[in-house]
């Protein structure tokens, strides 16, 4: 398998993924984050297929396409190391969809920091409410549910919050 196709596979499953997370969240109201801007593309992506719901962008360096960059008001910037502990005093447990695409090439580190953020993501979601990830991650007391499909299996990741 080429990285074209392993790319292509990550494209469709974080598509697949988010549209099935905000179809099974349609009944609540509380915000959807994106961990990790990047160019825009999921953010952009969320923005389309998430209405009544307000979406917050954790990023450390904006440097999107200008078609896809957030208004300022909606991006938390700085390491999410320090903005995941802030956005849980400011909102609770509230998130109703939190997708995070943080990593880079190092498949390692990659899931070395998936270990270290899981601790600080899992308070934010609300009951009902669903974590996509293109990670694997470590939570305590989320369950992990089937991904759709459409979705490639080992290419994205959903958690639920049952209680
Ligand atoms: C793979 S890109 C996201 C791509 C995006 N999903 C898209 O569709 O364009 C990962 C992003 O996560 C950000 N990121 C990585 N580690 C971070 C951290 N510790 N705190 C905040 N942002 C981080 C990087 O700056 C980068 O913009």
């Amino acid at each position: 398998m080429s990285r074209l196709d392993v790319f292509i596979d990550r494209m469709v499953s974080q598509r697949a993924c988010i549209d099935f997370a905000v179809q099974a969240t349609s009944h609540l109201s509380g915000p959807v984050f994106e961990l990790g801007l990047g160019n825009g593309r999921t953010y952009d992506h969320i923005r389309e297929v998430v209405s009544g719901r307000d979406i917050f962008v954790f990023e450390r360096e904006v440097a999107s396409n200008p078609a896809s960059t957030p208004p300022e008001d909606r991006v938390l910037l700085g390491d999410v190391r320090e903005t995941l502990p802030a956005a849980l005093a400011r909102f609770g447990a509230t998130a109703s969809i939190i997708h995070a695409d943080l990593g880079g090439h190092n498949l390692e580190r990659n899931d070395q920091f998936a270990r270290a953020i899981s601790p600080a993501i899992e308070p934010l979601l609300a009951v009902g409410g669903l974590m996509v990830s293109s990670d694997c991650m470590y939570f305590e007391a989320l369950t992990e549910i089937e991904i759709p499909e459409n979705a490639v299996a080992g290419r994205c990741f959903i958690y639920r919050k049952d209680a």
